[in-house]
Order: C-alpha cells, then structure tokens, then sequence
C-alpha cells in the first residue's frame, strides 16, 4: 500500500506531486506528505489524514523547487501522525516508501552505534539513516543507494532525493510497484500508470531487484547484482482524466450503477454475441480438456469471485477446483501436481499476498493464469495468460463493479471450459451465453429496487449485528454481502452457509438480529426456506432477497423481500450481488462513514 510519486521537472513540482497523490489515495490515505529541493535545502510539508490537508498546508506554506518526491500512507509501523509521514529526510536524503523494511529493527540498532537515531517510529527512517552513513562516509549518493539496498529485508519500493544533486532521484524495487515515466526534459517515477497519467504516457516498470538511477537526460537501470539492464519502454492508456464522480454523491454509487455497462464490457471481450459462443482471445498455455484440477487464490472480494467460480467450474466443466484465500494458500505450501492450472484473481492487480500465491504455483510446474483489471500489473505481468477485466478504474475502496466483472468473465471461462471437456454441448452453450448476454438487462432492472433498499438500509443503520444467509454459489455472495457491510458501515456481519445456521450462528438469534437470507429460485430453496422458518420461530428479523419465482413461495415470517428478476441460475449470483452492494451502501450512507474510503483500509494491498 502507500502511493509514491517523484519528479524531475522544469518548473516547481510541489503542485504537480499532490496531483499525482490523488490518483494514488486509493492505496493509501491516512497520511501525505511531498519534499523538495529549494536552495538546495530538503524541504517538507506533511499532514495527517486525508490528502486534502496536506493541500491546504501548501496553500499557506507552498514549496519552491523543481524536483521532488510525494507520498500517501497507510500506516504499517507508527501511527499515523503528521511526524510518521513521509518523505522521511535527514539533511542529506529524502525518502518515500511503499512496503515494510523487515529487518528495520536491526538497522536501528546498527545505526545507533555510530549515533544515528531516529526520531520516528517508522521502518522507513532505517533506510533514510543508512544512506545518509553512507553519504557521510563518503559514498556518492549512487554507490549510498546500491549498498544500502544489500542489507533491506522486505518488499518495497523506494524514491530517493538528495542534497546537492537538483537533477537525480534514484528509485528501488523489490516486491513492490515502480513505473519510471519519460517525459520531454522531465522525468517522472510513480506507484502505477494512473498516478503519471496527465504528465506521459510513456512507461518503463522496474522488475523485482531493479534500481534506477533517473536524471533529466535519461536512465540507467540496474538489476539486483547491479548489471544494466534494458526495461520496455511502453505506452500506457492510462485515463488522464481524473475519474469524476458524474451525478452520484459516491464513487462507490457510480461504480454501482455502471455495473449493467461493465459486465457488458467484459463479456464483448469473452463471447461472440452472434454466434451465442464463449470465443476466447488470449492464446491458453494449457488446454482446459487434460486439466485434472484448477487451483484459485485471491483476497477478500476477489476471493469471493473465485469461491462462485468453484461452484461454477465443478458443476458446468466436472472440472475440480481448490479455492482458497491467498493468504493462508502461500504458507500452506499445497502439494500441486505438475501440469494443474493456477487461477488468481485481483482487481488491482499487485495484491502482495495473491503474488506470493502465484509464484508459489509458478515454481510448483503450474500454468499460471490470471483475471486482472489493471494489464499493466505486477500479477498480469507475472502470468501465462491475463484475462482482463474490462470495468476501469475502480475508486471507491469497496470492491463493487469489478466483482461483478469479475464473476462475469469467470462464468464465461467456465462456459470455454465446459465446453472443451464435453460436458455441455454446443445448444447448452448457446444457452449459458445467452443468459449472460442479458444479463445486463436484468442488473438495471435490480437497480430499480433502490428505493425499497434505502428504505431497509435506515433500519439495518441502527443493527449491531447482522447475519447473511446463503445456499451453494449463493453462500460466497451472502459472505459478500457482510463483507461489504462491515467495510463500509462498521456493524459488524457474517456471512454464512445457510445449512449451517444450526451448527451455531443461530445461538446468536434474537428479535434484534436482522437475517439477509440470499435465495433466488433453485433447486435449493426449499432448504433455504426451511432456514429461514428457524430464524423466523426465534423471532429474527428476516430480509429476503429472491427473484419473482422465489417470492412466490415465500410464507409468512418474512419482514422485508427485495425481488430480482428472475434469470437463469447460472448467472444468479452476478445479480444477486447488485442488492447486497446497495444494501450496504446505503447503511453507510445513513451512518455518515466515509464510503469512498474507509477507515483503516487502503485499495491495494500490497504489504502482507
Ligand atoms: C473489499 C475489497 C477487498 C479486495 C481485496 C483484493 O471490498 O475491495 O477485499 O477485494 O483487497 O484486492 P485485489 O482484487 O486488488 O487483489
């Protein structure tokens, strides 16, 4: 996490590094912080809490100089006060910082020693202290940089500024994200495309080990045993725009209501409408016939996506599928026979755990492949194959569109699966597509609901606790639905198999206690509806969100249904997702939280 930007420029920079920071708060943003050269002076402005301070900080102290770095945090070691923001900067360096220092603890106290102390509680200052021993030994701020980097333990990406030289910034990756941007007489370094987009659009992204020494007139990179090395120089079709807002008060109520385009979008890039047949474009490095087994992992929504997946893959393509978070797949170190297919998903694309998984799977004779919204990402990069996501970018920290992209070029690689395995024919294939080509029909129809919603959501703003109930691929999207609640509206919730509520949750049942039960018409309702009597016989109050075939069923005991349209069940759990986001949407709405960005969390998440 943590956004870092640096500027070689031709004017003062200062404005144009808060800028940048923007388009990187969603990495981070309970800090900020941009440092200068003026007079050949390091100088520094820094603010606690969201960017928009440190901006108003600049209105009345501004920063002369023409070269400079920035950063947004999310705070891993110190709090988040204005004196743990970045950059951290002795007379000699200034540093920004995305990742964790490991062995920063022993490095203090190497650098104690020689009376080197810090004066924060950051792991970043350890790297700030030990160039500067180096510079004052006498190294040049090169050789400082290369011999400092020996002794980091971690994953990080690193800007450096120093005193004397007004035309250098040196730049660091290890694990995580570094794009250096060319510009004409400027040169610019960045967390992602995103953050250089208004300034160029012509790329080069250090690898793992890289260092790079950036001056106006060019680059020299530099692996981690110091050889130069040549990065691709690319274009990059990052927006330029700053991504706005449009009608909606959110960006997270924006990203809601394109969701009918995206998925639109997403699936033009999977199936060939006419035809009624999943035509995929990546060359596959594997083919779906011989696989014996698929292995998912991702994060937090992302993991959900993969979990409807499982339901998808084993009931369509017979295809087995392991799913699991990645966190926890990368240090259970699973025995994986050669030749399986590793699946990762991330909207981001640089999620440190889902990385760690994939070079796990690599490393283990994998095919690895990837589902990805952002194509210039570490984990796209790292893949066979990157399947895209084609909903942009996503602001708002909560995941919304890109799940439902997600689900929606998962349900089209099950379709292409199937059908290579011969466990559908073509007229079953017609027909799964056809229930995903009007799909997004039927989203803009559960849009509709809002209203009614709204009206719920007032109500679920006073609840402590919630619980979501759900049955097969309907249990990954209940798990969502609490997921998005308690990111965004911090009540507490839990999703769970409906089939499970006996085996303890229902403990927890009073007439106090809201119940989501997520069932549309299936062949397990029924089952679904006999939870939903025991929660009802312990007074719970019940929200049931069905289809018009489901509501139909339903008895009494029920206080609220939100009925969906009914669609095929195939595709049922990409709807079902669209009431869950307005649920808790609207729940925060009504608390006051800051939606688009949460306390306590970051978009991407790139430390472990
Ligand atoms: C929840 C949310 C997170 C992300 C997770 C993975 O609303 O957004 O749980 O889904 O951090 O992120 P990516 O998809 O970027 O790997």
């Amino acid at each position: 996490m943590c956004g870092i930007v640096g500027i070689i420029g031709v004017e003062p920079v200062a404005p144009r590094l808060v800028d940048a920071l923007r388009r990187l708060e969603y990495r981070g943003y309970d800090s900020a912080g941009v440092a200068t050269l003026e007079d050949d002076r390091i100088s520094r402005r820094r603010a606690e809490g969201k960017l928009g301070n440190l901006a108003q900080k600049l209105a009345f102290e501004p920063l002369a100089g023409n070269i400079g770095i920035g950063h947004t945090r999310w705070a891993t070691h110190g709090a988040p006060t204005e004196g743990n923001a970045h950059p951290h900067a002795t007379e000699r360096v200034a540093v920004v910082h995305n990742g964790i220092i490991e062995n920063f603890r022993e490095l203090l106290a190497d650098l104690a020693k020689d009376g080197y102390l810090p004066k924060t509680q950051t792991d970043t200052e350890s790297v700030a202290l030990w160039v500067t021993r180096e510079l004052d030994r006498g190294s040049d701020p090169e050789f400082a940089v290369s011999s400092t980097l020996k002794h980091l333990r971690g994953a990080f990406a690193l800007a450096l500024m120093f005193k004397g030289h007004d035309r250098l910034l040196i730049a660091a990756r290890k694990g995580a994200p570094l794009a250096i941007g060319y510009g004409t007489a400027e040169m610019y370094l960045g967390s992602d495309a995103m953050a250089l987009a208004p300034f160029t659009s012509r790329l080069a992204y250090l690898e793992d080990g890289d260092w790079a020494v950036i001056t106006p007139e060019g680059v020299t990179i530099r692996d981690g045993q110091d050889g130069i090395v040549q990065r691709e120089l690319m274009i990059s079709n990052a927006s330029a725009l700053m991504v706005d807002k449009g009608n909606h008060r959110h960006f997270m109520a924006k990203e809601i209501y394109e969701q009918p385009e995206t998925i639109s979008h997403t699936l033009s890039h999977y199936v060939d409408m006419g035809a009624e047949t999943v035509a995929l474009r990546e060359a596959l490095p594997f083919d779906f016939a011989d696989l014996r087994r698929l292995t998912i992992s991702a994060c937090g929504t992302a993991y959900l996506a993969g979990s409807v997946a499982k339901y998808w893959f084993e009931r369509y393509a017979r295809l087995p599928v392991d799913v699991d978070v990645a966190s926890e797949f990368r240090y259970r170190e699973p025995p994986l026979e050669s030749g399986g297919l590793a699946l990762f998903i991330s909207q981001s694309g640089e999620t440190a755990d889902t990385l760690a998984a994939l070079r796990y799977c690599a490393g283990q004779g994998q095919h690895v492949a990837s589902l990805i919204n952002v194509p210039e990402s570490t984990i796209a990069r790292e893949s066979q194959v990157a399947f895209p996501t084609l909903c942009g970018p996503e602001i708002g920290v909560a995941s919304t569109k890109a799940l439902t992209a997600q689900l929606t070029a998962l349900a089209s690689l099950v379709v292409a699966a199937a059908r290579a395995r011969n466990t559908i024919d073509e007229a079953q294939e017609r027909e799964l597509v056809r229930a995903l080509v009007e799909l997004p029909r039927a989203v803009s129809a559960a849009l509709g609901a809002e209203a009614q919603i709204e009206r719920i959501a007032k109500r679920l703003s006073k609840a402590k606790d919630v619980l979501y109930l759900g049955r097969g691929a309907m249990f990954p999207i209940a798990m969502e639905g609490a997921l998005k609640l308690k990111e965004i509206s911090y009540i507490h919730a839990e999703g769970y198999a409906a089939g499970e509520l006996k085996h303890g949750p229902i403990a927890l049942v009073d007439e106090t206690m809201p119940v989501i039960v997520v069932a549309p018409s299936d062949p397990l309702l029924e089952k679904t509806l006999s939870n939903m009597q025991e929660v009802a016989a312990r007074g719970g109050k019940i929200i049931l969100i069905t289809d018009e075939e489901g509501a139909a069923k339903v008895g009494a005991g029920v206080a609220e249904t939100i009925v969906l349209p009914t669609v095929p069940s195939f595709v049922a759990p990409i709807l079902a997702t669209i009431p869950v986001q307005l649920l808790a949407y609207h729940t925060a709405v009504f608390m006051g939280t800051d939606v688009d960005q949460p306390r306590n969390l970051a978009k991407s998440v790139t430390v472990e």
